[in-house]
């Protein structure tokens, strides 16, 4: 245990650069065998070359982590988990490395572990943005029209009052909100009565306005430096998507100042790369990751103009044209919101337990809501249900692919309801919401794709998050 333990101190960083070398070798010889196709067959030299190196890197891969990789065979897929558990809790990066050993092994020969582990699955993107259109009915929608509280008033007589960004939802409304009619909502952004101040989340005039001429928004955020900024990889994104779709990353101003501080400052018109930086004042919530929520579930309300929008966490690099992503997942599937299964759990049950043995959150918040939730009809994922309404209960939520359509809109609104009402943690709250909202509207569609962890993959590169300063946990 001590050694493995060791490992798990040491091993994380230099791992993530020889599985990256390894990665991109991969990715170079896949495009290379792509060009092949296209322009004839890579010369007999070059590919001798690149299947040398790709020995040499995967021989010093084999030398530095063997004695790990032999640990994870002999154990089976759990000893990731028992790992780390008898580390300390709170490290994410850990989990993200737990993950990686987890990735399907339990369904894989053993012999081809080590290789699937890192490929992400075939998505048969078109070939170019250049000749797609976008269909007038790709699904079915639903339509009606939602507005959304604007401002609490209370009776200023009321001491105990104060305003919050997701505002004082009663139950009875929280019940009500689950019905796709035209009605209005609690939705995040609810502002306090006049002489109050603001309830957060406060952004320039300047970026409210750029926000609201997006038509495809890609956003993502970082609060609290707990990331690094992973630019979009700009020679896979067509310029149609560079002219047409806005990139944003949420920062905070502790995080700006940490990116300049490192050097990545942005250029006169606000951008680091493909991304625009927009900052984020007066945080709502003290919980990084709450607030985090808020782009993550509020897209339509932040790019009110925007028809469709694509989220990923600061820990996954796009590599993928977004309107191939939008066409892949949307259109072709006839979708209205589609978001990835989690790579191993499927059972609410599960993902429970996990998050507290993790200590992912407080455990005695994560019981109210789970409580609620089992009292509010939340039933275990049964496999062998063929009427089984979603692939899997447990999203892995680091990647959406959106239509704000009133269906989806609503959807999204109800998912962060549950985040502000009880647990950052989304994972929880997710299968609950769908169910509900589906039960409450049988005769409204709600077309919501779930695709494989695999294709997420493929689309966007995992990193490890920063070390330093993890987010408070409250
Ligand atoms: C709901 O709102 C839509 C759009 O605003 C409108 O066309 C429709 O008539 C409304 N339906 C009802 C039942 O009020
Ligand atoms: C944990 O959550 C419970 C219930 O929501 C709350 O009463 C308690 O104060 C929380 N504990 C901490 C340490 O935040
Ligand atoms: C579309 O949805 C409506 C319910 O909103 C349903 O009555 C209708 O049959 C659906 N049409 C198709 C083609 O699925």
């Amino acid at each position: 245990m001590a050694f493995v333990k060791h490992n798990s101190e040491v091993l994380p960083e230099r791992r993530g650069v020889v599985v990256d070398k390894l990665q991109s070798q991969i990715d170079h010889s896949l495009r290379n065998t792509r060009r092949g196709r296209r322009f004839g067959r890579v010369s007999g030299r070059r590919l001798l070359i690149w299947v040398f190196s790709l020995a040499v890197l995967f021989s010093i891969y084999l030398s530095v982590f063997g004695f790990n990789m032999l640990h994870v065979n002999m154990d089976g897929g759990h000893s990731s988990l028992r790992r780390v558990e008898g580390s300390s809790a709170h490290d994410v990066s850990r989990e993200i490395r737990a993950r990686s050993f987890d990735d399907e092994a339990s369904e894989q020969p053993r012999k081809k572990l080590r290789r699937q582990r890192f490929f992400p699955c075939e998505v048969s993107f078109l070939d170019s943005v250049n000749y797609f259109i976008e269909p007038k009915d790709f699904a079915n929608i639903s339509e009606f029209s939602v507005q959304y509280v604007e401002r609490e008033e209370r009776s200023l007589h009321d001491n105990a009052f104060k305003p919050g960004f997701g505002g004082h939802q009663t139950l009875e409304e929280r019940e009500k909100s689950f019905y796709a009619r035209n009605h209005t909502i609690y939705c995040g952004f609810v502002k306090g009565p006049d002489g109050f101040q603001s309830t957060g989340f406060d952004l320039e005039e300047e970026d409210k306005r750029y926000m609201s001429s997006c038509s495809v928004a890609v956003s993502s955020c970082i609060f609290g430096s707990s990331d690094f900024l992973r630019r979009p990889t700009s020679k896979l994104i067509s310029e149609y998507s560079k002219r047409n779709v806005c990139f944003v990353m949420f920062v905070d101003e502790q995080t700006l100042s940490k990116l300049s501080s490192e050097g990545n400052v942005a250029d006169d018109r606000g951008h680091i790369g493909l991304w625009k930086i927009v900052v984020v004042r007066n945080l709502p919530y003290k919980d990084m990751r709450k607030t985090g929520k808020v782009p993550k579930f509020l897209s339509h309300r932040l790019f009110p103009s925007s028809r469709y929008s694509i989220w990923l966490d600061s820990k996954l690099r796009l590599v993928a044209d977004p309107m191939l992503i939008i066409e892949y997942f949307l259109w072709r599937t006839g979708s209205e919101y589609a978001i990835s299964n989690h790579y191993t759990r499927h059972c609410v049950w599960e993902e429970v337990f996990q998050n507290k043995r993790l200590n992912k959150y407080n455990l005695t918040a994560i019981d109210e809501q789970f409580n609620f939730y089992q009292s509010d009809g939340l039933v275990k994922f049964d496999q062998s249900d063929p009427d089984l309404p979603l692939p899997s209960y447990v999203p892995e939520g680091s990647f959406i692919v959106r239509a704000h359509t009133p269906m989806s809109n609503l959807f999204s609104c109800l998912w962060f309801n549950e985040v502000d009402r009880f647990t950052s943690r989304d994972q929880l709250s997710f299968a609950y919401t769908y169910l509900k909202l589906k039960r409450m509207n049988s005769d409204r569609p709600f077309h919501l794709y779930m695709f494989k962890d695999c294709e997420r993959r493929a689309l966007a590169k995992l990193f490890h998050h920063r070390e330093l300063s993890p987010p408070p946990v409250h």
